[in-house]
């Protein structure tokens, strides 16, 4: 998720790019940068810079930089660490064409060698380079529009780019597959964005990209052509978001559109690791895999919901491997003298990457001798620099504090982590054959489609969530895997909604919460047909039942004999109990969402929370 923006017409392009990047800093902020055509297209200036977009407006008051046309790019990073040379936009190797690109490119890493075996020099890490360098060696005596047409032949992935060339002054390239991108319509000027945020101070008549589809912008006309090269006709829409909306993509929360990028989420993350069926994580190199497969101790070590994505970790490993394992919190961890030596491996599961117990609890495992493991969101965070090994979840910026789309990338990659140690270690469980394997892996594929069907119940936790509002306290139950959804779930409701709620393992009912309960008492069970203590699960429903208390349940869809016990049930599709947290979440998360709006809470900024907690 980056920022893309692009102006061709008769205004200063300098500050309608920073302007447009100011508004598309939601989608990525780890460093940004614009090419722009200077003294009528003479030559091609770049400014760029890591950090916020407030340090790049700094570096460009040393300059002064007059141009009618020019690009820009506001980053997240996924491949290269955050830098200024790894930042867009990104000239090729000519010098005379500059490209600002949002997506991945799955076969950089081959295309690149070919192009250093032609004797190109590269100056970053980035995939975008090699577009760019791509797109140089067939830019030749000119046509960049013919160029990049040649280029895109032989780029594999999901993105999108726009790019320009010193000589052809007043024209915008642009290309879509999967990744978005919008022409926004002037009079003697126009514009090119990822989203209409950055279009809206100009006009709000707009032409959406198709994928596969080219367009070549100058200040007089857009062009758009399809991947055959036919001139496409496409007739303009009119925008009528404001800004914050078109930010949140029409969705009035942060959180309620992080919720909603689930299914792509997990769908990205299972696409760049399972190739042909079987699991690869390209950031583990040979050392690090030889270390895992010695290791004799798995501890998960993070912090709240990361926690609890450690807490499923535990019994992931515990259902594939003869290998003891632990999930900790890290504030807890650090200080415990933890007896972790060489043969541990430590994972440290942080979507920010910068939080301070769980930094500090790496820095205690590392100087133990443990194998330290990261699964990071935020690309060249500090716990994913100085972990031994990182994985990224990918799941794009997360801006509301309460934390979804980065929980269900950690559960995936967890489970992706947990087969791939299942199948390179000697202490895999012989029950758990290789044959198993396989089928889960197949199961994991259809996780997308299921997350998006269980998003669907949306309206009944609506209807839900308006009779139970009002209440303060609520009690979330779940065994074995759904334990730690348990506790997931009453986080998200109390951290944004400020009412008070507990999780629980419904076997510890009869040791005290039972006393909680009566007629006015919400108690959330989860209880997925596939849990191997499904039926005790039903018992601890029928005790609730049994003193009136008010029963909503996850259940799989069609469970006949839950949803008779229930007052409301949320149901999702059938899976291995393995892969159930990662679906149960989804009501769990709407429930909490749509109590804290019912009750005016600031949802994407709860009070008293910060999005990392960076202090201790
Ligand atoms: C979860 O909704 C909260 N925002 C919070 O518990 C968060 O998960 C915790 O602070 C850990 O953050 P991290 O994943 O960035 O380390």
């Amino acid at each position: 998720m980056c920022g893309i923006v692009g102006y061709t017409g008769h205004r200063n392009a300098v500050p309608v790019l920073m302007e447009g990047l100011g508004r598309l800093e939601y989608r990525g902020y780890d460093s940004a940068g614009i090419a722009c055509l200077n003294h009528g297209g003479k030559h091609l200036f770049v400014v760029k810079e890591k950090g916020k977009l407030s340090r790049l407006r700094e570096e460009l008051k040393r300059h002064a930089v007059s141009a009618k046309i020019g690009i820009g790019h506001t980053r997240w990073a996924t491949h290269g660490e955050p830098s200024r040379f790894n930042a867009h936009p990104h000239l090729d190797f000519t010098h005379r064409i500059a490209i600002v690109h949002n997506g991945i490119i799955e076969n950089y890493a081959s295309l690149k060698e070919k192009l250093i075996r032609k004797g190109i020099r590269f100056a970053s890490q980035t995939d975008t380079e090699v577009a760019g360098n791509l797109i140089g060696h067939f830019y030749g005596k000119g046509n960049l529009l013919e160029a990049v047409r040649k280029a895109v032949k032989e780029l594999r992935g999901y993105f999108a780019f726009v790019v320009i060339a010193q000589d052809e002054p007043d024209k915008i390239v642009a290309f879509k597959r999967s990744n978005p991108l919008v022409i926004g319509l002037g009079k003697g000027e126009n514009f090119v964005a990822s989203d209409v945020t950055a279009l809206l101070p100009y006009t709000r008549r707009v032409i959406y990209l198709e994928d596969e589809e080219y367009a070549e912008i100058t200040p007089a006309q857009v062009r758009i052509f399809s991947s055959s090269g036919k001139l496409v006709k496409r007739t303009s829409v009119t925008v009528r978001w404001d800004v914050s909306k078109a930010q949140k993509g029409g969705y009035p929360h942060f959180m309620l559109k992080e919720i909603n990028e689930q299914p792509a989420v997990v769908k990205s993350i299972l696409a760049s690791h399972v190739k042909n069926k079987r699991i690869h994580f390209d950031t583990l190199d040979r050392k690090l895999t030889k270390r895992l497969k010695q290791i004799r101790k798995v501890h998960f070590v993070s912090c709240g919901t990361a926690y609890h994505a450690g807490l499923v970790g535990n019994y992931m490993m515990g259902e594939c491997l003869d290998l003891p394992a632990e999930a900790t919190v890290s504030s807890e961890f650090r200080y415990e003298d933890p007896s972790v030596d060489k043969r541990d491996l430590v994972v440290l599961v942080t979507q920010s990457g910068e939080t301070a117990d769980t930094l500090a609890a790496l820095r205690e495992a590392k100087a133990k001798g443990a194998l330290t493991l990261a699964i990071v969101n935020v690309v060249g965070s500090t716990v994913a620099r100085e972990a031994d090994g990182v994985i990224y979840t990918h799941a794009g910026p997360e801006i509301g504090v309460a934390s979804t789309k980065a929980y269900l990338a950690q559960l995936t990659v967890i489970a992706l982590f947990t087969l791939y140690l299942a199948g390179i270690h000697p202490c895999r469980k012989k029950q758990f054959s290789l044959l198993k394997m396989k089928s889960r892996l197949q199961e994991m594929l259809r996780l997308p489609s299921q997350i998006k069907e269980t998003l669907h119940q949306e309206a009944a936790v609506v209807r839900c969530a308006k009779t139970l509002y009002g209440k303060k306290n609520f009690l979330y139950l779940g065994r074995g895997y759904n334990f730690p959804n348990a506790l997931e779930g009453a986080l998200k409701l109390k951290e944004i909604t400020y009412a008070h709620a507990h999780g629980y393992p419904a076997g510890e009912m009869k040791h005290g919460p039972i006393a909680l309960v009566d007629n006015r008492q919400p108690v959330i069970c989860i209880c997925p047909e596939s849990s191997k203590t499904y039926e005790k699960m039903l018992s601890n429903i029928e005790e609730i039942k049994a003193r009136r208390g008010i029963i909503i349940t996850l259940a799989t869809q069609g469970d006949k004999q839950v949803a008779k016990l229930s007052n409301q049930v949320f149901s999702v599709p059938n899976t291995s109990e393995m892969f159930s947290p990662i679906l149960t979440a989804v009501p769990l998360q709407l429930f909490a969402y749509h109590v804290a709006v019912l009750n005016n809470r600031d949802v994407d900024q709860p009070r008293n929370l910060a999005k990392s907690v960076t202090v201790e």
